[in-house]
Protein backbone atom coordinates (compact mmCIF):
# COMPACT_ATOMS: atom_id res chain seq x y z
CA UNK A 1 0.00 0.00 0.00
CA UNK A 2 1.54 3.79 -0.52
CA UNK A 3 1.85 5.79 1.77
CA UNK A 4 -1.06 8.26 0.11
CA UNK A 5 -3.60 5.38 0.04
CA UNK A 6 -2.07 4.43 4.09
CA UNK A 7 -3.00 8.12 5.22
CA UNK A 8 -6.45 7.86 3.92
CA UNK A 9 -7.54 4.90 6.09
CA UNK A 10 -5.96 7.11 9.36
CA UNK A 11 -7.75 10.05 11.26
CA UNK A 12 -6.79 13.04 10.14
CA UNK A 13 -4.28 15.13 12.13
CA UNK A 14 -6.52 16.98 14.15
CA UNK A 15 -8.72 14.46 15.29
CA UNK A 16 -9.46 14.98 18.80
CA UNK A 17 -9.05 11.76 21.07
CA UNK A 18 -8.37 11.93 25.06
CA UNK A 19 -10.54 10.43 28.52
CA UNK A 20 -13.56 11.81 29.68
CA UNK A 21 -14.61 12.31 33.48
CA UNK A 22 -17.33 14.34 35.31
CA UNK A 23 -17.18 17.12 38.32
CA UNK A 24 -19.16 15.43 40.60
CA UNK A 25 -18.33 11.39 40.08
CA UNK A 26 -14.03 12.69 40.55
CA UNK A 27 -13.41 15.89 42.97
CA UNK A 28 -15.25 15.05 46.41
CA UNK A 29 -14.20 18.04 48.55
CA UNK A 30 -18.06 19.19 48.69
CA UNK A 31 -17.53 21.49 51.16
CA UNK A 32 -14.58 23.45 50.01
CA UNK A 33 -13.47 26.55 49.19
CA UNK A 34 -17.36 28.17 48.90
CA UNK A 35 -18.77 25.18 47.04
CA UNK A 36 -22.65 25.07 47.66
CA UNK A 37 -24.38 21.96 47.60
CA UNK A 38 -25.67 20.01 44.17
CA UNK A 39 -28.62 17.24 44.14
CA UNK A 40 -26.07 14.62 43.88
CA UNK A 41 -24.91 15.77 47.99
CA UNK A 42 -27.36 14.22 49.68
CA UNK A 43 -29.25 12.32 47.77
CA UNK A 44 -25.97 9.73 47.54
CA UNK A 45 -25.81 10.18 51.24
CA UNK A 46 -29.18 8.63 51.85
CA UNK A 47 -29.16 5.11 52.75
CA UNK A 48 -30.35 2.85 49.61
CA UNK A 49 -29.73 5.50 47.03
CA UNK A 50 -26.30 3.82 45.78
CA UNK A 51 -25.52 0.16 45.98
CA UNK A 52 -22.84 0.33 48.12
CA UNK A 53 -23.80 3.26 49.98
CA UNK A 54 -21.03 5.04 48.29
CA UNK A 55 -21.14 8.54 48.05
CA UNK A 56 -19.78 11.61 46.74
CA UNK A 57 -17.47 13.12 49.53
CA UNK A 58 -13.85 11.70 48.50
CA UNK A 59 -14.87 10.13 44.77
CA UNK A 60 -11.36 10.03 43.25
CA UNK A 61 -10.58 12.86 45.18
CA UNK A 62 -9.66 15.34 42.40
CA UNK A 63 -10.16 18.51 43.69
CA UNK A 64 -6.88 17.78 45.57
CA UNK A 65 -5.77 15.22 42.80
CA UNK A 66 -6.10 17.31 39.61
CA UNK A 67 -2.07 17.75 38.85
CA UNK A 68 -1.73 14.03 39.49
CA UNK A 69 -4.34 13.35 36.96
CA UNK A 70 -3.05 16.04 34.20
CA UNK A 71 0.26 13.95 34.51
CA UNK A 72 -1.36 11.21 33.78
CA UNK A 73 -3.39 12.28 31.13
CA UNK A 74 0.25 13.59 29.69
CA UNK A 75 1.56 10.23 30.36
CA UNK A 76 -1.24 9.06 28.14
CA UNK A 77 -0.17 11.34 25.36
CA UNK A 78 -3.85 12.77 24.89
CA UNK A 79 -4.78 15.86 22.93
CA UNK A 80 -7.48 16.75 24.70
CA UNK A 81 -9.91 15.67 28.01
CA UNK A 82 -13.26 16.04 28.55
CA UNK A 83 -14.05 17.21 32.10
CA UNK A 84 -17.35 18.86 33.18
CA UNK A 85 -17.46 22.38 35.65
CA UNK A 86 -19.71 22.16 38.70
CA UNK A 87 -22.52 24.78 39.00
CA UNK A 88 -22.47 25.20 42.79
CA UNK A 89 -18.87 26.27 43.13
CA UNK A 90 -19.25 28.66 40.48
CA UNK A 91 -22.76 29.95 41.90
CA UNK A 92 -23.09 28.22 45.08
CA UNK A 93 -26.50 29.41 44.82
CA UNK A 94 -26.78 28.99 41.31
CA UNK A 95 -29.32 31.50 40.46
CA UNK A 96 -28.86 34.27 38.63
CA UNK A 97 -29.03 37.42 41.58
CA UNK A 98 -26.63 34.86 43.80
CA UNK A 99 -23.04 35.38 43.91
CA UNK A 100 -20.34 34.44 42.09
CA UNK A 101 -17.67 32.13 43.72
CA UNK A 102 -14.19 33.45 42.72
CA UNK A 103 -12.87 30.14 44.15
CA UNK A 104 -14.47 27.93 42.13
CA UNK A 105 -13.86 30.16 38.90
CA UNK A 106 -9.89 30.66 40.24
CA UNK A 107 -10.17 26.17 40.71
CA UNK A 108 -11.31 25.46 36.92
CA UNK A 109 -9.21 28.14 35.71
CA UNK A 110 -5.95 26.76 36.60
CA UNK A 111 -6.80 23.39 35.42
CA UNK A 112 -7.73 24.78 31.86
CA UNK A 113 -4.47 26.74 32.30
CA UNK A 114 -2.37 23.65 33.24
CA UNK A 115 -4.10 21.48 30.40
CA UNK A 116 -2.92 24.53 27.55
CA UNK A 117 0.75 24.49 29.66
CA UNK A 118 0.90 20.41 28.42
CA UNK A 119 -0.75 21.04 24.96
CA UNK A 120 -4.37 19.06 26.08
CA UNK A 121 -7.20 20.69 24.82
CA UNK A 122 -9.98 21.30 27.28
CA UNK A 123 -13.36 19.91 25.95
CA UNK A 124 -15.83 21.51 28.61
CA UNK A 125 -19.25 20.61 29.67
CA UNK A 126 -21.44 23.07 31.17
CA UNK A 127 -23.50 20.42 32.96
CA UNK A 128 -22.90 17.09 34.08
CA UNK A 129 -26.24 16.27 36.41
CA UNK A 130 -25.30 18.37 39.36
CA UNK A 131 -27.53 20.85 39.95
CA UNK A 132 -27.33 23.26 42.84
CA UNK A 133 -30.01 21.96 45.74
CA UNK A 134 -30.78 25.85 46.11
CA UNK A 135 -32.42 25.84 42.63
CA UNK A 136 -34.22 22.28 43.15
CA UNK A 137 -35.43 23.72 46.96
CA UNK A 138 -36.22 27.25 45.81
CA UNK A 139 -38.65 26.48 42.57
CA UNK A 140 -38.10 22.88 41.90
CA UNK A 141 -35.18 22.89 39.61
CA UNK A 142 -35.94 21.53 35.73
CA UNK A 143 -39.43 21.26 36.39
CA UNK A 144 -39.65 25.05 36.19
CA UNK A 145 -39.15 26.17 33.20
CA UNK A 146 -39.22 30.17 33.60
CA UNK A 147 -36.64 29.82 36.70
CA UNK A 148 -34.60 27.87 35.46
CA UNK A 149 -33.87 28.83 31.79
CA UNK A 150 -32.19 32.11 32.75
CA UNK A 151 -30.32 30.86 35.81
CA UNK A 152 -28.96 28.21 33.71
CA UNK A 153 -28.05 30.79 30.64
CA UNK A 154 -26.69 33.25 33.58
CA UNK A 155 -24.53 30.38 34.83
CA UNK A 156 -23.11 29.53 31.24
CA UNK A 157 -22.72 33.07 30.42
CA UNK A 158 -19.98 33.65 33.61
CA UNK A 159 -18.35 30.39 31.97
CA UNK A 160 -18.01 31.66 29.01
CA UNK A 161 -17.09 34.85 30.59
CA UNK A 162 -13.90 33.63 32.45
CA UNK A 163 -12.92 30.71 30.79
CA UNK A 164 -13.87 31.56 26.99
CA UNK A 165 -10.82 33.06 26.17
CA UNK A 166 -9.32 29.18 26.56
CA UNK A 167 -11.70 27.14 25.99
CA UNK A 168 -12.90 26.32 22.45
CA UNK A 169 -15.31 23.34 23.03
CA UNK A 170 -18.38 23.77 25.08
CA UNK A 171 -20.80 21.04 25.89
CA UNK A 172 -24.14 22.58 27.54
CA UNK A 173 -25.45 19.37 28.86
CA UNK A 174 -24.60 15.78 29.62
CA UNK A 175 -27.39 13.47 28.37
CA UNK A 176 -30.41 14.93 28.92
CA UNK A 177 -32.72 11.54 28.93
CA UNK A 178 -30.90 10.55 31.39
CA UNK A 179 -31.01 14.15 33.92
CA UNK A 180 -35.12 13.79 32.75
CA UNK A 181 -35.84 9.73 33.20
CA UNK A 182 -33.43 8.53 35.35
CA UNK A 183 -33.95 11.59 37.79
CA UNK A 184 -37.43 12.14 37.75
CA UNK A 185 -39.33 9.28 35.71
CA UNK A 186 -37.13 6.18 37.27
CA UNK A 187 -36.05 7.88 40.64
CA UNK A 188 -32.53 6.20 40.46
CA UNK A 189 -30.66 9.53 39.95
CA UNK A 190 -31.07 12.65 42.16
CA UNK A 191 -33.30 14.46 42.39
CA UNK A 192 -35.20 10.48 42.76
CA UNK A 193 -38.49 11.61 42.03
CA UNK A 194 -41.04 8.90 40.69
CA UNK A 195 -44.40 8.24 41.29
CA UNK A 196 -43.43 4.82 42.92
CA UNK A 197 -44.31 6.09 46.55
CA UNK A 198 -41.94 3.02 48.20
CA UNK A 199 -39.47 5.25 46.01
CA UNK A 200 -40.07 8.25 46.27
CA UNK A 201 -42.06 10.75 48.60
CA UNK A 202 -42.72 13.20 45.44
CA UNK A 203 -42.85 12.47 41.56
CA UNK A 204 -45.08 11.75 38.93
CA UNK A 205 -43.13 9.91 35.92
CA UNK A 206 -45.91 10.20 33.68
CA UNK A 207 -45.46 14.23 33.22
CA UNK A 208 -42.51 15.24 34.80
CA UNK A 209 -39.70 13.67 32.64
CA UNK A 210 -41.04 14.91 29.77
CA UNK A 211 -41.44 18.79 31.44
CA UNK A 212 -38.19 18.48 32.66
CA UNK A 213 -36.98 17.46 29.05
CA UNK A 214 -37.97 20.09 27.73
CA UNK A 215 -36.65 22.28 29.81
CA UNK A 216 -33.19 21.15 29.46
CA UNK A 217 -33.83 21.71 25.67
CA UNK A 218 -34.50 25.07 26.29
CA UNK A 219 -31.39 26.13 28.56
CA UNK A 220 -29.74 24.62 26.23
CA UNK A 221 -30.88 26.64 23.14
CA UNK A 222 -30.37 29.74 25.23
CA UNK A 223 -27.05 29.21 26.29
CA UNK A 224 -26.09 28.65 23.21
CA UNK A 225 -28.00 31.31 21.43
CA UNK A 226 -26.22 34.02 23.96
CA UNK A 227 -22.33 32.28 23.35
CA UNK A 228 -22.88 32.42 19.23
CA UNK A 229 -24.17 36.04 19.69
CA UNK A 230 -21.62 37.48 22.61
CA UNK A 231 -18.94 35.53 22.68
CA UNK A 232 -18.19 33.15 19.64
CA UNK A 233 -16.92 35.70 17.38
CA UNK A 234 -14.10 37.43 19.65
CA UNK A 235 -13.74 33.48 21.24
CA UNK A 236 -13.71 31.53 18.53
CA UNK A 237 -14.98 28.50 19.66
CA UNK A 238 -18.04 26.03 19.21
CA UNK A 239 -20.79 24.94 21.23
CA UNK A 240 -23.10 21.95 21.43
CA UNK A 241 -25.09 19.55 23.41
CA UNK A 242 -24.55 15.35 24.17
CA UNK A 243 -27.03 13.23 23.97
CA UNK A 244 -26.63 9.40 25.41
CA UNK A 245 -28.43 6.56 22.75
CA UNK A 246 -27.32 3.20 21.78
CA UNK A 247 -27.83 1.50 18.68
CA UNK A 248 -31.74 0.02 18.30
CA UNK A 249 -31.32 -3.32 16.27
CA UNK A 250 -34.64 -5.19 15.51
CA UNK A 251 -34.55 -8.40 17.39
CA UNK A 252 -35.60 -10.01 13.86
CA UNK A 253 -37.07 -9.55 10.38
CA UNK A 254 -40.52 -9.04 11.96
CA UNK A 255 -41.78 -5.49 10.49
CA UNK A 256 -43.40 -4.76 14.07
CA UNK A 257 -39.51 -5.17 15.40
CA UNK A 258 -38.42 -3.39 12.63
CA UNK A 259 -40.60 -0.62 13.54
CA UNK A 260 -40.26 -1.09 17.23
CA UNK A 261 -36.49 -0.54 16.82
CA UNK A 262 -37.38 3.02 15.21
CA UNK A 263 -39.50 4.02 17.94
CA UNK A 264 -37.10 3.25 20.60
CA UNK A 265 -34.44 5.52 18.50
CA UNK A 266 -37.06 8.30 18.59
CA UNK A 267 -37.36 8.53 22.38
CA UNK A 268 -33.80 7.53 23.32
CA UNK A 269 -32.09 10.50 20.87
CA UNK A 270 -35.18 11.76 18.59
CA UNK A 271 -37.01 13.31 21.80
CA UNK A 272 -33.70 15.71 22.13
CA UNK A 273 -31.84 15.16 18.50
CA UNK A 274 -34.68 15.96 16.17
CA UNK A 275 -35.92 19.49 17.79
CA UNK A 276 -32.71 20.43 17.88
CA UNK A 277 -31.21 19.55 14.25
CA UNK A 278 -34.98 19.49 12.77
CA UNK A 279 -36.57 21.63 14.51
CA UNK A 280 -39.73 18.99 15.73
CA UNK A 281 -40.50 16.28 18.10
CA UNK A 282 -40.38 13.53 16.77
CA UNK A 283 -44.13 12.18 15.26
CA UNK A 284 -44.24 9.01 17.34
CA UNK A 285 -43.71 10.92 20.82
CA UNK A 286 -46.32 12.94 20.33
CA UNK A 287 -48.63 9.58 19.86
CA UNK A 288 -46.86 7.94 22.84
CA UNK A 289 -47.75 11.10 25.26
CA UNK A 290 -50.67 12.95 23.52
CA UNK A 291 -50.91 16.63 25.34
CA UNK A 292 -48.35 15.39 28.19
CA UNK A 293 -45.84 16.12 25.52
CA UNK A 294 -44.92 20.22 26.26
CA UNK A 295 -45.42 21.83 23.09
CA UNK A 296 -42.36 25.11 22.22
CA UNK A 297 -43.92 28.80 21.19
CA UNK A 298 -42.37 29.52 17.61
CA UNK A 299 -40.41 32.07 19.25
CA UNK A 300 -39.09 29.09 21.22
CA UNK A 301 -38.43 26.52 18.17
CA UNK A 302 -37.00 29.14 15.97
CA UNK A 303 -34.10 29.49 18.89
CA UNK A 304 -34.12 25.59 19.60
CA UNK A 305 -33.59 24.10 15.96
CA UNK A 306 -30.37 24.36 14.61
CA UNK A 307 -28.77 25.25 18.14
CA UNK A 308 -26.34 22.57 18.15
CA UNK A 309 -23.17 22.75 15.95
CA UNK A 310 -22.19 19.61 16.01
CA UNK A 311 -23.51 16.04 17.18
CA UNK A 312 -22.13 15.11 20.86
CA UNK A 313 -22.08 11.52 21.01
CA UNK A 314 -22.06 9.23 23.58
CA UNK A 315 -23.32 5.60 23.23
CA UNK A 316 -22.32 2.50 25.19
CA UNK A 317 -24.29 -0.72 23.66
CA UNK A 318 -26.74 -2.16 21.22
CA UNK A 319 -29.87 -3.19 22.43
CA UNK A 320 -32.35 -5.56 20.04
CA UNK A 321 -35.66 -4.66 20.53
CA UNK A 322 -39.07 -6.20 20.33
CA UNK A 323 -42.44 -4.49 19.72
CA UNK A 324 -44.50 -4.37 23.10
CA UNK A 325 -44.71 -3.62 26.80
CA UNK A 326 -45.62 -0.40 28.17
CA UNK A 327 -42.37 1.33 29.30
CA UNK A 328 -42.72 4.69 27.76
CA UNK A 329 -39.06 5.60 28.64
CA UNK A 330 -37.96 2.78 26.14
CA UNK A 331 -40.55 4.37 23.39
CA UNK A 332 -42.59 1.07 24.66
CA UNK A 333 -40.01 -1.17 23.30
CA UNK A 334 -38.21 -3.96 24.97
CA UNK A 335 -34.52 -4.34 25.09
CA UNK A 336 -32.90 -7.47 25.14
CA UNK A 337 -28.98 -9.03 24.29
CA UNK A 338 -30.36 -12.24 23.77
CA UNK A 339 -30.74 -13.47 19.70
CA UNK A 340 -33.54 -15.35 18.69
CA UNK A 341 -31.31 -18.32 18.59
CA UNK A 342 -30.16 -18.13 22.59
CA UNK A 343 -26.86 -16.81 21.87
CA UNK A 344 -25.50 -13.54 23.80
CA UNK A 345 -24.88 -10.22 21.42
CA UNK A 346 -21.83 -9.53 23.25
CA UNK A 347 -19.57 -9.87 26.37
CA UNK A 348 -21.87 -9.14 29.37
CA UNK A 349 -20.57 -5.80 31.34
CA UNK A 350 -20.82 -5.57 34.99
CA UNK A 351 -23.66 -3.34 34.60
CA UNK A 352 -27.16 -5.53 33.49
CA UNK A 353 -27.28 -2.52 30.23
CA UNK A 354 -24.11 -3.01 28.74
CA UNK A 355 -22.86 -5.71 26.15
CA UNK A 356 -19.98 -5.34 23.76
CA UNK A 357 -20.84 -5.04 20.23
CA UNK A 358 -18.38 -2.92 17.85
CA UNK A 359 -20.78 -3.29 14.83
CA UNK A 360 -23.44 -1.54 16.44
CA UNK A 361 -21.17 1.69 17.08
CA UNK A 362 -20.64 2.25 13.35
CA UNK A 363 -24.37 1.82 12.67
CA UNK A 364 -24.83 4.30 14.87
CA UNK A 365 -22.41 6.70 14.05
CA UNK A 366 -24.13 6.47 10.46
CA UNK A 367 -27.45 6.55 11.43
CA UNK A 368 -26.61 9.86 13.07
CA UNK A 369 -24.79 11.21 10.26
CA UNK A 370 -27.44 10.43 7.80
CA UNK A 371 -30.43 11.62 9.86
CA UNK A 372 -28.63 14.88 11.22
CA UNK A 373 -26.26 15.62 8.57
CA UNK A 374 -23.52 17.17 11.41
CA UNK A 375 -20.25 16.77 12.87
CA UNK A 376 -20.60 13.93 15.43
CA UNK A 377 -17.57 13.96 18.33
CA UNK A 378 -18.00 11.37 20.29
CA UNK A 379 -17.39 12.60 23.57
CA UNK A 380 -18.29 8.94 25.50
CA UNK A 381 -17.95 5.42 25.43
CA UNK A 382 -16.82 3.30 27.88
CA UNK A 383 -17.32 -0.31 29.63
CA UNK A 384 -17.09 -1.64 32.67
CA UNK A 385 -15.49 -5.07 33.35
CA UNK A 386 -17.71 -7.50 35.34
CA UNK A 387 -16.28 -7.95 39.12
CA UNK A 388 -13.77 -5.88 38.52
CA UNK A 389 -14.24 -4.78 42.09
CA UNK A 390 -13.60 -7.85 43.57
CA UNK A 391 -10.34 -8.71 41.78
CA UNK A 392 -6.95 -8.26 43.44
CA UNK A 393 -5.75 -5.09 41.70
CA UNK A 394 -3.23 -6.86 39.36
CA UNK A 395 -5.60 -8.82 38.01
CA UNK A 396 -7.93 -6.14 37.38
CA UNK A 397 -5.12 -4.46 35.34
CA UNK A 398 -5.19 -6.80 33.15
CA UNK A 399 -8.54 -5.63 31.87
CA UNK A 400 -9.10 -7.85 28.45
CA UNK A 401 -12.62 -7.50 28.19
CA UNK A 402 -12.30 -3.74 28.28
CA UNK A 403 -9.76 -3.80 25.56
CA UNK A 404 -11.96 -6.20 23.63
CA UNK A 405 -14.79 -3.76 23.62
CA UNK A 406 -12.18 -0.65 22.49
CA UNK A 407 -10.88 -2.68 19.76
CA UNK A 408 -14.44 -3.12 18.37
CA UNK A 409 -15.41 0.32 18.37
CA UNK A 410 -12.45 1.85 17.81
CA UNK A 411 -12.59 -0.24 14.64
CA UNK A 412 -15.76 0.56 13.87
CA UNK A 413 -14.78 4.53 14.39
CA UNK A 414 -12.44 3.99 11.54
CA UNK A 415 -14.37 2.06 9.24
CA UNK A 416 -16.62 4.99 9.43
CA UNK A 417 -14.21 7.69 8.37
CA UNK A 418 -12.57 5.95 5.89
CA UNK A 419 -15.36 3.66 4.33
CA UNK A 420 -18.42 4.76 5.25
CA UNK A 421 -17.24 8.52 4.79
CA UNK A 422 -18.76 9.34 8.16
CA UNK A 423 -17.38 13.32 9.07
CA UNK A 424 -16.29 12.42 12.86
CA UNK A 425 -14.14 14.45 15.02
CA UNK A 426 -13.20 13.41 18.24
CA UNK A 427 -13.59 9.76 20.34
CA UNK A 428 -13.76 10.54 24.19
CA UNK A 429 -13.18 7.29 25.95
CA UNK A 430 -15.03 7.33 29.10
CA UNK A 431 -13.60 7.33 31.84
CA UNK A 432 -9.94 8.85 32.94
CA UNK A 433 -10.49 6.80 36.23
CA UNK A 434 -12.39 4.55 37.67
CA UNK A 435 -14.73 6.93 39.98
CA UNK A 436 -18.36 7.02 41.69
CA UNK A 437 -21.09 5.73 39.03
CA UNK A 438 -23.80 7.40 40.39
CA UNK A 439 -26.33 4.86 41.69
CA UNK A 440 -24.20 2.13 41.42
CA UNK A 441 -21.74 3.93 43.94
CA UNK A 442 -18.07 2.52 43.43
CA UNK A 443 -19.19 -0.92 42.43
CA UNK A 444 -18.91 -0.52 38.86
CA UNK A 445 -15.66 0.47 37.46
CA UNK A 446 -15.39 2.29 33.79
CA UNK A 447 -12.31 3.67 34.60
CA UNK A 448 -8.83 2.62 32.05
CA UNK A 449 -6.78 3.68 35.32
CA UNK A 450 -7.81 1.82 38.41
CA UNK A 451 -7.95 3.83 41.66
CA UNK A 452 -7.24 2.21 44.64
CA UNK A 453 -9.92 4.08 47.58
CA UNK A 454 -7.98 2.92 50.02
CA UNK A 455 -5.12 5.63 49.62
CA UNK A 456 -6.18 6.82 45.97
CA UNK A 457 -3.30 5.70 44.35
CA UNK A 458 -3.60 5.36 40.41
CA UNK A 459 -2.56 2.32 38.25
CA UNK A 460 -2.81 2.43 34.44
CA UNK A 461 -4.77 -0.93 33.63
CA UNK A 462 -4.13 -2.42 29.50
CA UNK A 463 -7.08 -0.48 28.15
CA UNK A 464 -5.22 2.63 28.72
CA UNK A 465 -2.12 1.56 27.23
CA UNK A 466 -4.55 0.00 24.14
CA UNK A 467 -6.30 3.85 23.86
CA UNK A 468 -3.43 5.23 23.21
CA UNK A 469 -1.22 2.64 21.25
CA UNK A 470 -4.43 2.73 19.02
CA UNK A 471 -4.59 6.42 18.38
CA UNK A 472 -0.84 7.19 17.93
CA UNK A 473 -1.03 4.46 15.22
CA UNK A 474 -4.53 5.76 13.94
CA UNK A 475 -4.00 9.75 13.63
CA UNK A 476 -1.98 11.19 10.77
CA UNK A 477 1.07 12.76 12.18
CA UNK A 478 2.15 16.44 11.46
CA UNK A 479 4.26 16.34 8.97
CA UNK A 480 7.91 16.64 9.73
CA UNK A 481 9.37 20.22 8.75
CA UNK A 482 11.09 20.05 5.24
CA UNK A 483 14.99 19.28 5.64
CA UNK A 484 16.73 22.86 5.34
CA UNK A 485 19.96 22.05 3.99
CA UNK A 486 22.12 24.54 1.79
CA UNK A 487 24.32 23.53 -1.55
CA UNK A 488 24.79 20.16 -4.10
CA UNK A 489 23.43 17.79 -1.10
CA UNK A 490 20.45 19.78 -0.66
CA UNK A 491 19.53 19.88 -4.22
CA UNK A 492 19.93 16.13 -4.34
CA UNK A 493 17.81 15.72 -1.25
CA UNK A 494 15.39 17.58 -2.58
CA UNK A 495 15.43 15.18 -5.39
CA UNK A 496 15.29 12.30 -3.91
CA UNK A 497 12.17 14.06 -1.54
CA UNK A 498 10.28 13.81 -4.97
CA UNK A 499 11.42 10.64 -6.38
CA UNK A 500 10.15 8.84 -3.15
CA UNK A 501 6.81 11.22 -3.00
CA UNK A 502 6.16 10.60 -7.10
C1 LIG B 1 -22.59 9.26 31.93
C2 LIG B 1 -21.46 9.04 32.90
C3 LIG B 1 -21.54 7.62 33.44
C4 LIG B 1 -21.39 6.66 32.28
C5 LIG B 1 -21.41 5.18 32.66
C6 LIG B 1 -22.86 8.10 31.02
O1 LIG B 1 -24.22 7.92 30.93
O2 LIG B 1 -22.41 10.47 31.26
O3 LIG B 1 -21.55 10.00 33.89
O4 LIG B 1 -20.61 7.37 34.43
O5 LIG B 1 -22.42 6.86 31.37
O6 LIG B 1 -22.62 4.81 33.19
Amino acid sequence: MSSVALSKNKLPKDFLWGFATASFQIEGSLDADGRGKSIWDDFSRQPGKTLDGGNGDVATDSYNRWKEDIDLLVSYGVKSYRFSIAWSRIIPLGGRNDPVNESGIQFYSTIIDTLLAKGITPFVTIYHWDLPQALDDRYGGWLNKEEIVPDFVNYAKVCFERFGDRVKYWLTFNEPWCISILGYGRGVFAPGHSSDRNRSPVGDSATEPWIVGHSVILAHAYASKLYREQFKQAQGGQIGITLNGDWMMPYDDAPENIEAAQHALDVAIGWFADPIYLGHYPEYLGVMLGDRLPVFTPEELAVVKGSSEFYGMNTYTTNLCKAGGDDEFQGKVQYTFTRPDGTQLGTQAHCAWLQDYGPGFRDLLNYLWKRYGKAIYVTENGFAVKDETSKPIEEALSDHDRVHYFQGTTSALLAAVAEDGVDIRSYFAWSLLDNFEWADGYTTRFGVTYVDYDNQKRYPKDSARFICQWFKDNVEKDEPPAPRRKGPLAALAARLVNAVKA
